[in-house]
């Protein structure tokens, strides 16, 4: 999309010029996944895809949110708080505007116009794309001075406290500070992160929609946030640490006895050797060894199917065939789980073909089509 098409739909739905424009991209992780809750690194990038902002401001003390993607639209008069009401697309901006104002910041009344690219609710961190969009437009457009981290931080607040998800911090992070063609590793304890160059020389990162819809997400995955704090409070009982991720797995091995509880301890046992991978990944990278880098994604996938439990049969039949494929090197779900995307290192030359007979070999046994795409790794948000 444009900054002209956006211009046009905004005037063609207020009346009037938008008078700035912002984009934020979508995410996916390259390895780490179900960690950032959980204090230890991750490596997400930034892709292509994302969600657009055309925005204006208005003297009648109304915040005006209308997207091109959905037919919900809200006029809500300028309050000093709201609340979620339902679960319409909505109430991702107006947690962030929310937000905002429970940190002091004054806004003024706001005619909006989001236009979304990325498939929503697919893992591919749509929710943090638009809500630290809003928050980051909202920034310029009052000057407010919040730095991209700080965005990232109210953004997982947002998450948090107004839609009632407990996630980490790494969507929005990724969203917020991403750079093309770098993965970010991240610390999410510390919240620090440095830039690591993502050459994959004669090969793509395939993105791969399951096209499954992501029922119950939500609920299971704060399930697994509170099994992951159960198991760390009981670990807590003999060892002085602050997450799981401060654990290794020698002395894992020597305290599970304290959980008891197996499903508690396959939860803690991913946890621990995802973020081993995640260690073994980035020497893996920085050797330029993708093979390595790609058998790591096929272990994290199976530690996330068997110990973790939220992939689910249309994730595993992608990285089935991922696995007879002899020029794809690894894959993985990304994200959350529960339906949503897979990525896949490809061969350049072979994606095409690869594309076509995954869809084939996937529809045979799921009864529909998933959507495969090459990714491009983008930047963070901005302006347009
Ligand atoms: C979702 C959450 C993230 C992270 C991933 C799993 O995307 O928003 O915070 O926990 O799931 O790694």
């Amino acid at each position: 999309m444009t900054k002209l098409e956006l211009q046009e739909k905004f005037r063609n739905r207020f009346h009037k010029e938008a008078t700035h424009f912002f984009f934020c991209p979508g995410r996916v992780n390259l390895i780490g996944e179900h960690i950032d809750y959980n204090g230890g690194k991750v490596m997400p990038c930034a892709i292509s895809l994302g969600t657009f902002l055309a925005v204006a401001k208005n003297t009648d003390k109304k915040l005006r949110f209308h997207c091109l993607n959905f037919p919900e639209t809200a006029e809500l008069h300028l309050q000093s708080s709201y609340t979620k009401t339902g679960k319409e697309w909505f109430n991702y901006p107006l947690g962030a505007i929310h937000q905002l104002l429970q940190d002091d910041h004054t806004v003024s009344g706001l005619d909006m116009l989001f236009y979304g690219n990325l498939p929503i609710g697919a893992g591919l961190s749509s929710s943090a794309s638009i809500e630290v969009l809003t928050m980051f437009a909202i920034n310029e457009l009052f000057q407010l001075n919040i730095s991209n981290t700080d965005i990232a931080i109210l953004g997982k607040k947002v998450e948090n406290e107004f839609i009632g998800v407990n996630s980490g911090i790494m969507d929005q992070f990724a969203v917020a500070i991403g750079r093309k063609d770098k993965a970010i590793l991240l610390n999410c304890d510390t919240l620090e992160y440095e830039y690591l160059p993502f050459e994959i020389g004669d090969y793509v990162l395939a993105i791969i929609n399951s096209n499954k819809q992501r029922e119950l997400a939500d609920s299971k995955y704060n399930e697994r946030f509170r099994e992951c704090g159960a198991a760390l409070k009981l670990l807590k009982r003999e060892l002085s640490v602050t997450h799981l991720c401060d654990i290794d797995p020698v002395i894992f091995e020597s305290h599970k006895h304290l959980i008891k509880d197996p499903e508690l301890e396959k939860r803690a046992f991913h946890v621990i050797t995802e973020n081993e991978r995640v260690k073994l990944a980035i020497i893996a990278l920085q050797n330029g060894e993708l093979e390595k880098f790609g058998e790591l994604m096929y272990a994290s996938h199976q530690s996330l199917k068997e110990l973790y439990e939220v992939s689910g049969r249309e994730l595993d039949v992608i990285v089935e065939f991922c696995k007879t494929y002899s020029d794809c090197i690894g894959a993985r779900m990304t994200g959350a789980g529960f339906g949503g995307c897979a990525i896949a290192l490809v061969k350049k030359n072979s994606f095409e073909e690869f594309a076509t007979k995954l869809i084939a070999f996937y529809k045979e046994r799921i009864g529909y089509e998933p959507a495969v795409f090459a990714s491009v790794i983008g930047g963070g948000v901005g302006s347009l």
